[in-house]
């Protein structure tokens, strides 16, 4: 299998990363000098990159393409390529499958979400709807997750623009502790593994239910009931759901 990518930048990058790090059979990856110091990186090393003169050779060459350009060039410039006969996964956020359809004139196409992390082969992976050719490529990566109706992924674009913010829980804590006087590299340690093993034991245990979590993780009137019921007062739960709703709305137009 030939792979493409129409941009090669961060989560074009993340993927690769993901793809050479598993035992997915492909013979080429096909790529553009945009980024040019992430193409130059990535064919620095492996050598089944290979890096085009412009996006309608990537195609020509691969026989599955990912859309790996934000939303704006991807309006732009999808228009005046030609994907006749080729597998397309597009990665693009805002671009829906219908608008997606108008541009681009081949019969096989879906929408995934990876996410970053994929490089270490980890974490869900949201193909829409279901595709055997997307299934068989993330499937070696993370866990694939399909659905049907593209209304109802729309709900996981709007998570998975939580990584930001989620970071920032760490970076707060461990700046926190910083201030406290703890050495930067003891916080960082400190901070990066308490939620390793949060995010661990909530995998393990997802089947009792996150609501079981949350109870059993406080004593009564001890200090996690205590940020718990803090966070709760100043309505922190309610902003985030806030703004999971925000983010959808950009989906639904
Ligand atoms: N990052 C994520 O976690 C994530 C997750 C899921 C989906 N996505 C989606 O994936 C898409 C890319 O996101 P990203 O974070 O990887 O963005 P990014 O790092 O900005 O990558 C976009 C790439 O497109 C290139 N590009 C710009 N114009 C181009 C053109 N005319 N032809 C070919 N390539 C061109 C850019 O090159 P230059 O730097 O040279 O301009 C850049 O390398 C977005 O639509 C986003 O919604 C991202």
């Amino acid at each position: 299998m030939n792979l493409g990518f129409i941009g090669t930048g961060k989560i074009a990058s993340s993927i690769i990363f993901g793809i050479f790090k598993s035992n997915l059979k492909i013979n080429r990856i096909y790529i553009s000098s945009r980024n040019r110091n992430i193409a130059k990186k990535l064919k620095g090393r492996f050598s089944k990159i290979k890096i085009c003169s412009n996006n309608q050779e990537i195609i020509d060459k691969a026989s599955v393409i990912f859309l790996s350009v934000t939303p704006p060039v991807g309006k732009k410039i999808l228009n005046n390529l030609s994907f006749k006969g080729k597998t397309v996964i597009s990665l693009i956020s805002t671009i829906n499958e219908r608008e997606l359809k108008s541009k681009i004139h081949s019969k096989n196409i879906c929408k995934a979400i990876p996410l970053p992390f994929i490089e270490n082969r980890v974490g869900p992976i949201i193909i829409c709807p279901k595709n055997r050719i997307a299934k068989k490529i993330f499937s070696k990566l993370g866990l694939v997750i399909e659905v049907n109706k593209e209304k109802l992924s729309f709900n996981f674009w709007a998570t998975s623009s939580f990584m930001a913010s989620y970071y920032e829980i760490y970076n707060s804590m461990t700046k926190w502790l910083v201030r406290r006087g703890l050495k930067k590299s003891q916080a960082t340690n400190y901070v990066a593994e308490l939620f390793f093993a949060l995010s661990k034991d909530a995998l393990l245990k997802k089947n009792i239910g996150f609501d079981k979590l949350v109870s059993d993780s406080q004593t009564p009137k001890g200090l996690n009931m205590q940020v718990l019921k803090e966070l709760k007062k100043v309505k922190f739960y309610e902003k985030m759901n806030k703004s999971l709703n925000n983010v959808y709305k950009k989906f639904k137009k």
